[in-house]
């Protein structure tokens, strides 16, 4: 048994500009995180994964860089970014940065001086520039933010690469001495004391030089010329061995399109790369042959048949990351539980997933207190560029309906999770006493930080108990995974172990009540209830349980046969 502090650890994620405003610009801050740290004390996370609060012009929210060794004005100093990692050190957190590093602003210096000439200049090499082939561009390559991912600079007439927005260019990973800046860049911030980095996108850095053109399928963008990409891990290993080594920081890369397999060659622990991954495939159910945006209904044996093949695919070499929602995907109980009646079970029974799979769990923002999706009446509220490129081309060049396209945005649209933190009850939730820079969630009157730390039945409550409970047990952390009732159509059931210790876990996905019959392996003398999300009689046989809408049990069993 490998132990290491980011397998104990809960990760909670911030995204700094709807987490807490403390000047009222409507913007949050970096001294609005301060405040908040003894919220998170109380609530128990060790790790904070701070979503970028560089230098920015925020055409993708921080997203794009221009400087990486300067905090954002809005955001506040490296006085308060240096007060912030004290203070949150001061109370056993550690932080996480997020590197994004896959591209920078086109407002990055680099870019500014690669855009000046074609030849005789150091910086051109740093982005992926290439002539236009027949007066088009270079290939057909789709941005992530709809168009194509190439742009025509008139200054020094070649296209440049994107693979997110114009405001995105690409970075030359090929270019050696673009990867040692970036090296020296990230030896900056650790030596500040700095406890690791998520790292955006990471395995879209190395691209098929020769750059093809995607399939002809209606959907190719390009992806399998660039993602896990042909020096990937060679990149991951010389950037271990120049700068992650050196210290004892958690590593996660977030990595659309991998699979588990290759996931074992990034994370595994002679690899020398990095720690954990962010998959996408069980953020890709629910969605129809057209992408992301194609509402299409989702199964539990879909979800678990993605959770049970990742943690067997890394049950004895790397490591899971568990997550269900992040600023990029809507509120993990509007998507898969019930965000109206049964909001309070449902988001503790995914919790319950959560925290007992065998992983590192990352709550994002809000995800504890149960906040949920927002319908905004008009595209003109929403901020999000992925969002809005994709309302424009929809309504104008595929001439979708506006009720069409809004129904996306209100299931899988970023501004969902982007909506302020509802800190209580009062304007705008308690997150700015100006204007929010966007909307706040009109349920903050009912969901908010304020009712659920006093109320001992809360989200929070749960969450808290939770986390406690890993503390104290490692079957939690270090514990087999083994799955039970692999067909069933609404409960999902497995057992952690470790040694003597055999937790069951028993979760009902649906509002429709089911019974729970116990597997003839799982049969025990004595069990304890270590938790549920219903008031259950611990002492009650559970060779047959009639399970309530979403309820969630853990048990303890002692003597199983
Ligand atoms: C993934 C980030 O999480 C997302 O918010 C961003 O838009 C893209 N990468 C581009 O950096």
């Amino acid at each position: 048994m490998n132990k290491a502090f980011w397998k104990e650890a809960v990760v909670y994620q911030i995204y700094p500009r709807s987490f807490k405003d403390s000047n009222g610009d409507g913007v949050g801050d970096l001294r609005g995180i301060i405040s908040k740290l003894d919220y998170l004390q109380d609530l128990g996370v060790n790790v904070v994964w701070l979503s970028p609060v560089y230098q920015s012009p925020n055409d993708d929210n921080g997203y794009d860089i221009s400087h990486y060794q300067a905090i954002m004005d809005e955001f506040g100093t490296i006085a308060d970014w240096e007060e912030m990692l004290a203070e949150m050190h001061k109370r056993d957190i550690k932080l996480i940065m997020d590197l994004v590093v896959n591209h920078s602003s086109d407002e990055h210096d680099w870019f500014v001086k690669s855009r000046q000439s074609k030849d005789n200049n150091p910086y051109r090499d740093y982005y992926i520039w290439r002539p236009g082939k027949d007066d088009r561009e270079p290939n057909n390559w789709v941005s992530v933010f709809s168009g194509s991912a190439w742009e025509w600079d008139e200054q020094s007439g070649e296209y440049f690469l994107h693979v997110f927005s114009k405001k995105q260019p690409d970075l030359n990973w090929d270019n050696p001495k673009l990867r040692q800046e970036i090296y020296d860049m990230m030896t900056w911030w650790l030596d500040k004391g700095i406890d690791g980095f998520r790292m955006d996108v990471i395995n879209f850095i190395s691209k098929v030089p020769e750059l093809p053109d995607a399939g002809t399928d209606r959907y190719a963008w390009g992806g399998e010329y660039f993602m896990n990409g042909p020096r990937i891990h060679e990149y991951l290993q010389e950037m271990n061995r120049e700068v992650l080594s050196k210290y004892d920081v958690m590593t996660v890369g977030e990595m659309p399109g991998v699979t588990a397999d290759e996931a074992k060659l990034y994370t595994g622990k002679d690899r020398k790369e990095l720690q954990m991954v962010f998959q996408f495939e069980h953020m890709d159910i629910g969605s129809g042959t057209g992408g992301k945006w194609d509402l299409a209904p989702w199964t539990l044996g879909q979800l678990r048949g993605i959770l049970h093949k990742w943690q067997v695919g890394l049950a004895n070499d790397g490591w899971n990351s568990l997550y269900l929602n992040n600023h990029d995907q809507p509120r993990m109980v509007s998507r898969f539980g019930d965000d109206g009646e049964y909001r309070s079970v449902s988001a503790k029974m995914l919790a319950t997933l959560l925290h007992t799979l065998k992983g590192t769990p990352y709550i994002y923002q809000g995800e504890e207190i149960g906040m949920t999706n927002v319908k905004f009446d008009s595209i003109d509220r929403y901020k999000d560029i992925e969002t809005l490129n994709m309302y424009r081309d929809a309504t104008t060049q595929q001439g979708k309906s506006n009720e069409q396209v809004m129904e996306s945005i209100y299931v899988k649209g970023r501004d969902n999770a982007r909506t302020p933190m509802q800190w209580d009850a009062t304007d705008n939730g308690g997150f700015t006493t100006g204007t929010p820079w966007i909307e706040t969630n009109p349920n903050y009157s009912t969901i908010n930080a304020e009712q659920a730390v006093q109320d001992p039945q809360s989200i929070y409550a749960y969450y808290k108990e939770l986390i406690a409970l890993r503390k104290r047990h490692e079957v939690m952390v270090y514990g087999d995974y083994e799955l039970y009732l692999e067909d069933h159509d609404s409960i999902y059931s497995y057992t952690r172990k470790l040694g003597e210790e055999i937790w069951l876990v028993i979760l009902n996905f649906f509002k429709e009540p089911v019974t729970f019959d116990l597997p003839t392996q799982l049969s025990h003398d004595t069990r304890e209830l270590i938790i549920s999300n219903y008031e259950v009689d611990s002492a009650e046989s559970i060779a047959s349980v009639n399970l309530r809408p979403y309820e969630a049990r853990v048990y303890r069993l002692h003597g199983v046969q």
